[in-house]
């Protein structure tokens, strides 16, 4: 059975490049514009249910199946934002190498003869890294993001500006034949806009004309803001949209982020939103009119190396999306959304041109009708009751409405689907296991770096400075460093007991070594980034070193002035002297940005020179601040891989120099008594992200995802920088094998 689902997909790959070799069409040029009902693409009204990939998150190898598993799956357009910190890593240098090719990315997208939504942001929130703003921004010197000032509006529009022009150059707006019908500046500023005061309602009127006078032939929207100018089109996101009405009559209703899951932080549990209860709220919006509906994220992906947000966002950004990280459909989503694209289709004319009809037919019973003066007649029938089933007679015919469901006939008659009844497959999904391989048998190769500074400080300072401000976010780390001396005549030296070491802390993590030994680690979370540590040291009489490494994970995206919340140590103390608690806050504090391995770039291949490494078969366990280095065979088969780091602390890793991210298998906990899992879920009812929680005990992350196309035929090198100490031994490389059942 196995074996036979495994060959089935592997055709079914085949499949999948063969329709998309033969697919490519172009697309004619086609002006949009638009008007109360939809879209108008050339000289057609259509109704466009679209995909979110982000093109950074994935791999430019996986883009053509990823891009044509969406139009399997009924969507006929992709969404993405476009990654500003990713394209222009300092002031005018800009980068659109690899993962940051776009214009390769919309080119597939076009290939695929699909349309394309370009969310140009360039504020973009997205648990992706400060926002997709670049970090230099905000320190060029009177910058408030997302304001009313000078500097931020001159590089937010040349950024704006650049990516046009590359666009246009390269014709991929639709009225120059290429795929991209919509366009987005700005993003949910909505929410924040009072938050600026008079300068935010300037900054959202400004942001829209500036967007309109690029001349791009296409419509621009702004999501949930609320007084967009009538230049743009403001558009709705959320869970559900159906009660939602665009800024002036004339708009279409356009549903940009609908969640079909959530993200997951380090630390965090693992989010499901069933798919019965996407379909609804789908089903629901284009029944109440909507015509352009957007899954955010339809393949959520991967946050690679140090792209995401936060803090704590995990490397996954699985998104519980209708494909999964690994890029393979996630059954049953995939399956009962792409029943139910098909079924909302069959009336795409009579959604978009007929009579519209909305009245009940009983207590918490809908109907909404669509009628063409030929006498056609299409039915979204639904039921809001979020408990009981119930039947009800619609044109002299009972139909029977499972409790929050939405059932749709084509032609007023026949119900072709029910959002609550899924008759698509469901599939298994398993982590295979396979040792790590090594032609000549597995070498590690191992260099532990000491605690502390390496090298000479960066700096001296006698106060605990902002770790963001300091290290710009160049690196997650930045090592705190002072030391103290103990008299002999302390009382603790005699009666063998401990002062207690007391820090504080903006976040987001932190490591602690006294006298060159780890001791502990102390950690904010997902809600609550400050943190405390409080600890019993050993000290000796004599010179004691504190060596306090900090550590970002991930800089805050969204919310009003983000750009300025802080991170690192704002306090240090140790009491049980005997004078009392001695408060090293102000101390003489060495800095050091960085660890070493890093600065020398330990994980590009070819760089192993740099340090001497120890060669051994067997690496140390628990050791931290440690870098191992092995070489590797790919993992057998095709199917996509993961790096199995239960065994492993926290750290980093990188295949052949690419970055696979962060790792940290931190386990879920209770944060408060409420934090429970579920072990089943009612789809019936509001979904809120902390519905239908599962893996409470369970790391958020024990897999990260290594891109096959990262593998060479052979003699591939996997570098691991682990922090607070693991055992290397028992990592794996798992392949990830989905079966249909
Ligand atoms: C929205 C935001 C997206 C993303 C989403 C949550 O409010 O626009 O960028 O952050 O929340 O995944």
């Amino acid at each position: 059975m196995n074996r036979v689902t495994t060959e089935s997909i592997a055709s079914t790959a085949i499949l999948v490049v063969m329709v998309f070799l033969f697919s490519w069409r172009s697309i004619e040029a086609a002006n949009v514009s638009y008007d109360h009902r939809s879209l108008t693409i050339g000289n057609r009204r259509q109704l466009i249910i679209s995909a979110a990939i982000h093109y950074p998150r994935s791999v430019p190898a996986m883009w053509p199946s990823l891009v044509q598993t969406a139009k399997e799956g009924g969507c006929n357009a992709i969404e993405s934002y476009v990654f500003w910190n990713g394209h222009e890593p300092s002031p005018g240098k800009y980068y659109f190498g690899g993962r940051y090719n776009i214009v390769k990315f919309i080119k597939i997208v076009q290939q695929a003869g699909m349309h394309m939504i370009l969310r140009i942001g360039p504020f973009v929130a997205a648990e992706w890294n400060y926002g997709g703003v670049p970090v230099w921004l905000h320190y060029v010197p009177g910058t408030v993001f997302r304001a009313d000032n000078e500097p931020w509006k001159h590089y937010m529009e040349s950024f704006t500006t650049y990516i046009v022009n590359l666009l246009k150059q390269e014709k991929l707006f639709a009225p120059q034949g290429g795929p991209i019908i919509l366009s987005q500046v700005e993003n949910e500023y909505g929410y924040y806009e009072k938050d600026y005061g008079e300068g935010g309602k300037r900054y959202a009127q400004w942001s829209a004309s500036m967007a309109v006078s690029q001349n791009i032939g296409v419509p621009w929207m702004m999501c949930q803001q609320w007084d967009a100018p009538p230049t743009v089109i403001s558009t709705c996101n959320g869970f559900y949209c159906d009660q939602f009405t665009p800024n002036t009559p004339d708009k279409p209703k356009i549903w940009t982020e609908n969640w079909p899951g959530w993200f997951k932080t380090f630390g965090g549990r693992d989010p499901h939103r069933p798919a019965e209860d996407v379909a609804y709220s789908v089903a629901r919006f284009f029944g109440k009119g909507g015509s352009v509906h957007n899954y955010y994220m339809y393949h959520g992906g991967t946050n690679f190396g140090r792209t995401s947000g936060g803090p704590f966002i995990t490397t996954s950004y699985d998104y519980e999306a209708p494909i999964d990280e690994y890029g393979l459909p996630r059954l049953p989503k995939w399956g009962h959304l792409k029943d139910l694209h098909k079924a909302i289709m069959l009336s795409e004319n009579l959604l978009i041109s007929g009579e519209h009809q909305n009245f009940t037919l009983g207590h918490s019973l809908e109907a909404d009708v669509y009628t063409d003066s030929s006498g056609t007649c299409a039915a979204f029938l639904s039921n809001l009751d979020d408990k009981n089933d119930k039947a009800v007679m619609f044109r002299n015919t009972s139909y029977h409405l499972p409790a929050w469901s939405v059932s749709i006939l084509p032609d007023c008659k026949t119900e072709v689907f029910n959002t609550a009844k899924v008759t698509s497959k469901s599939s298994k999904v398993e982590m295979l296991p396979e040792d790590l391989k090594s032609s000549s048998g597995l070498k590690w190769e191992v260099f532990s770096e000491k605690p502390g500074i390496w090298g000479a400080a960066d700096f001296v300072k006698n106060e605990l400075v902002d770790h963001i401000n300091t290290t710009k976010d160049t690196t997650d780390y930045l090592w705190y460093t002072t030391s103290i001396t103990v008299s002999e005549n302390e009382a603790f030296l005699k009666k063998g007991s401990s002062p207690v070491l007391f820090i504080e802390s903006k976040g987001h993590t932190l490591h602690v070594f006294i006298n060159k030994e780890y001791l502990g680690t102390a950690t904010g979370n997902g809600t609550h980034v400050p943190f405390k540590l409080k600890k019993p040291v050993a000290l000796k009489a004599g010179e004691n070193n504190i060596d306090l490494l900090s550590m970002t994970v991930g800089l805050a995206n969204a919310g009003s002035f983000y750009e300025w919340v802080g991170a690192g140590l704002t306090s240090v103390s140790i009491k049980g002297f005997n004078k009392g608690t001695l408060n090293l806050t102000n101390s003489k504090w060495s800095y050091k940005l960085g660890v070493e391995g890093e600065h020398l770039e330990l994980f590009k291949p070819g760089n192993s020179g740099a340090v001497k490494w120890t060669v051994t078969t067997k690496p140390p366990k628990k050791q931290p601040l440690t870098w191992y280095k092995v070489v590797i065979e790919p993992p057998s088969g095709s199917e996509p891989v993961g790096l199995d780091m239960i065994s492993m602390g926290k750290g980093m890793a990188w295949l052949n120099g690419e970055e696979i991210g962060r790792y940290w298998p931190r386990i879920a906990r209770k944060n408060s008594p409420n934090d429970e899992c579920v072990k089943e879920c009612d789809y019936r009812g509001k979904f809120m992200p902390d519905k239908c929680l599962t893996g409470c005990g369970e790391p958020s992350q024990r897999w990260y995802h290594v891109p096959r196309s990262w593998f060479k035929s052979s003699g591939n090198e996997l570098v691991i920088f682990e922090e607070k100490g693991g055992n290397p031994m028992k990592i794996k490389l798992s392949k990830r094998k989905v079966s249909v059942v």
